[in-house]
């Protein structure tokens, strides 16, 4: 499939996803959504990528549904709307939550609406400073529906998520980072280089272990505590298996062996 609304660059075991229609702020149009839904399904199965950037070109990460194109224009086709939705709700949500690699959100520049989904749904994010974040739905008479309230119910403080979401403020990076919407924020200068060190530490850990902890942690945060212990065990067994005992001989044995220390950095692999 050929590209157009998106871009892929692959670097150092990182692939970087960019939303690509600057022109209108990167807005999430029907072209944006299939090609996204493609995009992630051919993604987790590549080898080459370790871990998953997505960003925006030009000023703007991504200025939520296409308001046209997404709402307006498909305000009298029912059957096409509920397609576009169906896609548009399987990429931003278990798609991008269950990513076999870990996902980065790279906010740089406007992130409103539907675009929260996205953030929430990748594993971690960071943001320029100066990047602008807003839950404008209430703005033109709506309020965040869809994907965005499940996606963010529990990153942001009940007391922001209700003032955001009720008053349709704009804010910053910094204060994306202060109510726990990103990881960190900083200066837009800087925000590539952050994200290529941020992957970088990915890299450094165990493939397998890292895709195991995405589904421990996100499947068990469903679970009660019996559930959740079966589950982690259940999972500890799987990662043996499937690391061929890797993090026992290699891992823990490198540590009795005093050739690192687990506290301050990853064994390592070969
Ligand atoms: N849907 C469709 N088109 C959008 C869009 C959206 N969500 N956001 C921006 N665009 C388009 C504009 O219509 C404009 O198109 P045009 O050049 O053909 O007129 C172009 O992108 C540039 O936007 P503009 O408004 O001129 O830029 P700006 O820097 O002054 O403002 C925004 C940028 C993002 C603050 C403003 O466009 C905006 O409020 N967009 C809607 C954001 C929103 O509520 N999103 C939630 C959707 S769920």
């Amino acid at each position: 499939m050929e590209y157009k609304a998106i871009e892929l660059r692959r670097q150092d075991g990182v692939t970087w996803l960019n939303f690509n229609r600057p022109e209108k702020k990167n807005a999430m149009n029907p072209t944006l959504h299939r090609e996204m839904h493609h995009a992630l399904s051919e993604l987790d199965a590549d080898d080459e990528t370790r871990v998953l950037i997505i960003t925006g070109k030009g000023d703007s990460f991504c200025a939520g549904e296409d308001l046209k194109e997404y709402f307006y224009d498909l305000k009298d086709k029912p059957g096409e709307a509920e397609r576009i939705r169906k896609i548009s709700y399987e990429w931003r949500g278990k798609m991008l939550r269950l990513f076999t690699r870990p996902t980065i959100a790279v906010v740089n520049g406007y992130c409103f609406g539907g675009a929260f989904a996205v953030v929430g749904n990748c594993d971690l994010a960071i943001a320029a400073e100066e990047a602008k974040f807003g839950l404008s739905e209430i703005n033109f008479g709506n309020f965040p529906g869809g994907l965005v309230p499940r996606a963010i119910m529990d990153l942001l403080r009940w007391r922001e998520l209700m003032y955001y979401s009720l008053t349709g403020e704009p804010f910053d990076g910094k204060r994306a980072a202060e109510i726990g919407l990103v990881n960190y924020a900083v200066p837009k200068a800087n925000l590539e280089e952050a994200a290529a060190k941020l992957a970088a530490k990915l890299i450094e850990k165990d493939p397998i272990a890292l895709k195991e902890t995405k589904e421990v942690l996100r499947v068990g945060r469903h679970m009660n505590d019996e559930e959740t212990w079966y589950w982690a065990q259940a999972k500890t067994h799987e990662t043996t298996q499937l690391q061929k005992g890797g993090w026992l001989d290699k891992g823990i044995k490198q540590f009795t062996d005093k050739q690192y220390r687990p506290g301050f950095g990853a064994f390592k692999k070969d």
